[in-house]
């Protein structure tokens, strides 16, 4: 690879104003980065370990992280804009995860899902996760949950529920402060 030669990337990513990767942050990277032969091996380990601190993926921190495993940026877009699990943009504060898959599907996951979009105004056929204006609420669909039995079933951050009721959902949305 010609180390001068920088590859154009074709759609930045959102900008982090003020990025800075804190001391910690730099000292696991930098222990991360000895588990493998190549530095570059560890990309998917650095991204996790940044999207844990800040929540999500910025332009900035893939100049960082391409700086850091001496790859040209454009290697490590194509990580962020290639997995799911990676958050091209900021998240809300409570993730609502609804799974969609077959089981939840045909148990009213879709009419659930709606039901979240039209309480919390947000477009329920838009593509992809879909944040509130004040940044409180990211609603998105995702795919089997495993616990296929107790449809439709789904998770807000940390806490997974199951059988949810429109009631139940309107409940989980009040109780997140
Ligand atoms: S289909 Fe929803 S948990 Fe498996």
């Amino acid at each position: 690879m010609n180390a001068t030669h920088t590859e154009p990337i074709p759609n930045p990513l959102q900008s982090q104003a003020g990025f800075a990767v804190p001391a910690a942050l730099e000292a696991e990277v930098n222990e991360l980065v000895t588990h493998y032969p190549e530095k570059r091996s560890a990309s998917l380990m650095v991204l996790h370990a940044i999207q844990e601190q800040f929540g999500w993926i910025s332009q900035e921190a893939v100049e960082w992280t391409a700086k850091k495993l001496e790859v040209q940026p454009i290697n490590v877009y194509e990580l962020v804009t290639f997995y799911p699990m990676f958050r091209p943009k900021p998240m809300g504060k409570y993730q609502i995860k609804v799974c969609r898959t077959l089981s939840c599907a045909l148990g009213g996951a879709y009419e659930l899902h709606q039901h979240f979009c039209g309480k919390l105004g947000l477009d329920a056929h838009a593509h992809g996760p879909q944040t509130t204006k004040d940044g409180k609420f990211t609603v998105e669909f995702v795919e089997c949950l495993a616990s296929c039995g107790t449809a439709p079933v789904m998770m807000c951050n940390d806490a997974f529920y199951e059988g949810v009721s429109h009631k139940k959902a309107d409940d989980i949305v009040r109780d997140c402060k």
